[in-house]
Formats: C-alpha cells, sequence, structure tokens
C-alpha cells in the first residue's frame, strides 16, 4: 500500500525506546493522558473518519451489521492485494523464498476475510428483505477492490471492468488487467527455471484469463518430486496453494450466505444470483497447481 502523506502524519512523533523509558517513569507507570492536539492512534487509524463511514440506509437495526461487514471485507481485499502483489514482485525477481512472506500474510488475512462471514449468520430471508429494496441496484459485484484480487490471481474477465466507467477505479482496474498476475509471473519464473513451458503461455496477452496448460502443470508434477529443504519452488507450490484454497473457502461462504439469506431469488446486480455465482465459482485459481495433483 502507497504511504500517503498528510498533515495528520505529522503528528506522529517517532520515539525512541529511551523516550519511552523516560516517559513511563515520568507517569508513574500509568498511561498519558495529556497531548496537545489530536490523539495520535488516531492520526496513524484514522479511526474517527472510519467512524464516520457506516451510513445505513434503513432505521433496521441488522442493516449495520451488513454494511459493516461488507466494509470490513473491502479492507481486508485491499490487503490481500497488497500482500499478493508484494509476493509477485518477489516472484518477478527470481525470489520464490521472500514471497513466500506475503503469500503466507495473504492466506491469514483471508482466513480474517472469511471469518467476517460468521457475523451475518443471524441474517434469515426476513431479516435480510426488511432493507434490502433500499439497496437498489447495489452489489458486492460492483467491488473493485473484489476484481483487483481476481486479477491479480489471474481471474480475468475484460468485460466486469465496465460497470465502472468514468470513474478512478475504471483506469485502476484497466492498468491491473494489463500487468502480469501472479500466476502469470509463476509461470514465467517456472519458465526461467529451466521447466519446458509452452513459449506461447509466457508471451500471451495479459489481460484474457489464462487457460489451463499441460506444460505448466507438468513442471509442477515435477517440482513436487523433489520435497527437500531447498526446493523452494515447492514451497511456492503450497503458499499458493494455501492463499488459492483459502479464496475458494471465502467463493463458498459467499455462497452458503447469499442461499442462506435469498434463496434462489435474483441479486440486486442484475444476475440471477446463485446461478450465475456458480458459474462464476467455476473459474480456478491456479488451476494446474490442483491439476497436476493427480499425476503426483
Ligand atoms: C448475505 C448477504 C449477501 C447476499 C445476499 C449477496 C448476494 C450476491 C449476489 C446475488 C451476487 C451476484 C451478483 C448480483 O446479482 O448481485 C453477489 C456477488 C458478489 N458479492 Fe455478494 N451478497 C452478500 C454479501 C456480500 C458481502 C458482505 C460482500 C463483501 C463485500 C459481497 C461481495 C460480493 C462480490 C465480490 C460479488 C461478485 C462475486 C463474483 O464476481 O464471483 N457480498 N452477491
Amino acid at each position: 500500500m502507497e504511504r500517503v502523506e498528510s498533515v495528520d502524519t505529522a503528528v506522529v512523533r517517532p520515539t525512541t525506546a529511551a523516550q519511552r523509558d523516560e516517559r513511563s517513569a515520568r507517569n508513574q507507570g500509568r498511561p498519558t493522558l495529556e497531548f496537545g492536539q489530536r490523539v495520535p492512534y488516531d492520526s496513524y487509524v484514522h479511526a474517527s473518519t472510519l467512524h464516520t463511514l457506516q451510513r445505513t440506509l434503513s432505521g433496521d437495526p441488522g442493516e449495520m451489521s451488513f454494511l459493516v461487514v461488507s466494509q470490513i471485507m473491502e479492507l481486508y481485499f485491499k490487503l490481500i492485494r497488497h500482500e499478493l502483489i508484494q509476493a509477485r514482485d518477489h516472484v518477478r525477481a527470481d525470489q520464490p523464498w521472500p514471497a513466500l512472506a506475503p503469500l503466507r500474510r495473504a492466506a491469514l488475512h483471508l482466513e480474517g476475510l472469511n471469518a467476517a462471514w460468521q457475523t451475518l449468520r443471524w441474517m434469515t430471508p426476513g431479516d435480510f428483505n426488511r432493507f434490502r429494496d433500499l439497496l437498489g441496484e447495489g452489489s458486492g459485484f460492483q467491488s473493485a477492490m473484489y476484481r483487483q484480487v481476481e486479477f491479480m490471481l489471474g481471474l480475468r474477465n475484460p468485460a466486469l471492468i465496465r460497470p465502472f466507467r468514468g470513474s478512478a477505479a475504471f483506469d485502476e482496474l484497466t492498468a491491473a488487467i494489463q500487468e502480469p498476475s501472479l500466476w502469470d509471473e509463476v509461470i514465467a519464473l517456472l519458465a526461467r527455471s529451466g521447466h519446458d513451458i509452452d513459449p506461447e503461455l509466457v508471451g500471451r496477452d495479459k489481460s484474457q484469463e489464462h487457460e489451463p496448460d499441460p506444460t505448466v502443470a507438468e513442471a509442477w508434477v515435477h517440482i513436487y518430486r523433489n520435497d527437500g529443504p531447498d526446493n523452494h519452488l515447492r514451497m511456492l507450490g503450497e503458499a499458493l496453494t494455501e492463499v488459492a484454497d483459502r479464496f475458494g473457502d471465502w467463493r463458498y461462504l459467499h455462497l452458503k450466505a447469499v442461499q442462506r439469506t435469498m434463496g434462489a431469488k435474483t441479486g440486486t446486480g442484475g444476475s440471477n444470483g446463485v446461478a450465475w455465482l456458480q458459474r462464476s465459482m467455476g473459474r480456478t485459481v491456479f488451476p494446474e497447481l490442483w491439476t497436476a495433483r493427480t499425476d503426483m
């Protein structure tokens, strides 16, 4: 995530361990209670801004949890994308080992993201119906950050950028879909590492969704044969599998939440709901890491 400079960040002044010890001694072990201006926590976290963003559309007491969970998920999408970009850049630089840490973080953030579904389990169709009409045509389908995560994972449908025409998100997604995905960079790394990857794959149009390829699956079968501690590509494969698996959990939990709260009704975003989501879920993340397992 880019570091954004603002007047507020200037208020967060770095301190040394010696200064902290000295202040704690002066405070007789209690936290500091006096600040000349805004508390440093808020200058950093911007909690006071964050807490102005929960603008519900109804007076229904349940709507707040729907809105806040959606916002929490948006923040997780951003964080997960951030980690995937770090991982992609390491892979691009022929460094599978340092890519493992951001992939581990991404998998853990996905667990946090998925846990957020638990707090919507109270919602029956009747509960949802009380405020659903007020959502108009609004749908999570229109989450630009979710599309960014998909693009980074290699799930790429250029048509899904269209809803954002006329906004900054459109330009950002248009730029993102032309960049190689994490999976594109992994395949390029496999080729550079001496695996016999179809050369057309490496030079292909990255804005189109990657089609599963037998030469990539074969490379993984070969890589997984060596389970020694120096086989960083194998570790990379497992870290990527973990991310794909946890992302699959999000899709499944979303589908269950949809079935639970609206059955097979049509979606607010204009689709036929569950049936459309099931088709969307048919697109596999890092497909050859799954198909290769049959031949391992
Ligand atoms: C239980 C409440 C929810 C219901 C009933 C629901 C329903 C739906 C439906 C029917 C769709 C298909 C598009 C449409 O016609 O609207 C969809 C897509 C989507 N929703 Fe939800 N949703 C719920 C909660 C959430 C939450 C909390 C998020 C998080 C931001 C979210 C994110 C998404 C995303 C990212 C898609 C697109 C999925 C894809 O492209 O495969 N949804 N949702």
